[in-house]
């Protein structure tokens, strides 16, 4: 057993990654400033309530539980925001990782797993990113990843820490046994934002963008279960455990889908039909980004069991249909305001 912080546990991912590594008999603490992520979705694990950037407070945590790894995941990631407002993503993704990762140095923790992300390539010419594409990216969000990556890089070659740092591909699905899923407010990623449109809480799905270079002219993404993601974290752990040296590793399937079939599937597999709204394309998107992901299934001994859109979406709507009510819209489609209580917590089914 393993004794590890996991940084954003209450946020979308934190939460379903702290539930696997629970499942699997690790002690965790979670450490989340709830800015977007929920008390509801830490469950009955440990919070302390936090910034990760309070070296204090953080510093104790790591000492009080003995903690022997830790995960940080707590970060802004939304894509557009960080052109719009790119020094929050410097504080939030590089100042307050670089307050994290001396607590750590000081404390002795000398196993760490990184969230980063597919927003480090760029816009590459094929679209398909090994791990030794270029990393060029195009928006703030990409760019402070990339710094985390080289803090990590730096830092392990002059301390006893090892890491991993994952680039994730686009994440999407909720826990299918429904204990947590998705409840971010005002959410802008596709298949949340179609699925909401789905069951009643957005009057239109808008599409960024119909003059890309891509097969149907829309933007093509890899999209994988953050079930899959999250047992990708919990071989992360036995990977640092048995000795394994400091990699950076795409976590994705593989396989691209354009926005239009997102949408598709969304309509076959809730029986609706979306009132689909074609926009301008949207600041800081690349065309094509889709992992070629051969690494991670030898080095962490990782297969999916998720992986199909079909899974993806119907997991999404299950909780969409399960948790919260309809939001009111402006007649432009987005939400107006936030519901309290949008979040019902259910119990595993
Ligand atoms: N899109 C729409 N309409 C929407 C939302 C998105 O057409 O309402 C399009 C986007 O333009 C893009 C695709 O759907 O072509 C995916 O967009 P998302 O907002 O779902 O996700 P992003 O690709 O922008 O970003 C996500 C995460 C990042 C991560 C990246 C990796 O937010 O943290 O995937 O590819 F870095």
């Amino acid at each position: 057993m393993n004794s590890i912080l996991v940084t954003g546990g209450a946020g979308y991912i934190g939460s379903h990654v702290a539930l696997t590594l629970r499942d699997a008999g690790h002690h965790v603490v979670v450490v989340d400033d709830l800015s977007t992520g929920l008390k509801a979705a830490v469950l009955d694990a440990e919070l302390v309530e936090c910034d990760v950037g309070d070296r204090v407070r953080i510093a104790r945590v790591l000492r009080e539980h003995s903690i022997d790894t830790v995960m940080h995941l707590a970060a802004s990631t939304v894509v557009p925001e960080s052109v719009t407002n790119p020094l929050k993503y410097y504080s939030n993704n590089v100042c307050a990782m670089r307050a994290l990762l001396e607590c750590c140095v000081e404390q002795g923790v000398d196993r760490f797993v990184f969230s980063s992300t597919a927003a480090v390539y760029g816009h590459l010419p094929e679209g398909r990113a090994d791990e030794e594409s270029p990393t060029v990216p195009i928006n703030p969000y990409g760019t402070t990843k990339l710094i985390g990556e080289w803090m990590l890089r730096d830092i392990a070659r002059t301390s006893p820490l090892r890491y991993l740092a994952l680039r994730y591909f686009n994440v999407a699905g909720c826990d299918p046994q429904g204990r947590v899923g998705q409840s971010t407010s005002d959410a802008t990623l596709l298949v949340k934002v179609a699925c909401e449109a789905a069951v009643g809480k957005r009057h239109h799905v808008p599409i960024f963008g119909t003059d890309y270079p891509t097969p149907d002219g829309t933007g093509v993404r890899d999209y994988i279960h953050v079930t899959d993601l999250a047992a990708a974290h919990l071989k992360a752990v036995e990977y640092l455990n048995d000795g394994g040296e400091s990699r950076v590793l795409n976590v994705g399937y593989g396989h691209g889908y354009s926005v239009r079939e997102v949408l598709r599937v969304v309509q076959e597999v809730s029986g609706t039909r979306l009132d689909i709204v074609e926009q301008p394309r949207r600041p800081g998107d690349p065309p094509i980004l889709v992992a070629q992901s051969n690494r991670i299934r030898p080095v962490l001994n990782w297969q999916p069991h998720h992986a199909g859109l079909q899974e993806i979406v119907a997991s999404t709507l299950d909780w969409e249909r399960r948790n919260g009510r309809a939001r009111p819209c402006s007649p432009n489609g987005t939400p107006v305001s936030k519901v309290s209580g949008a979040l019902t917590v259910q119990s595993a089914k």
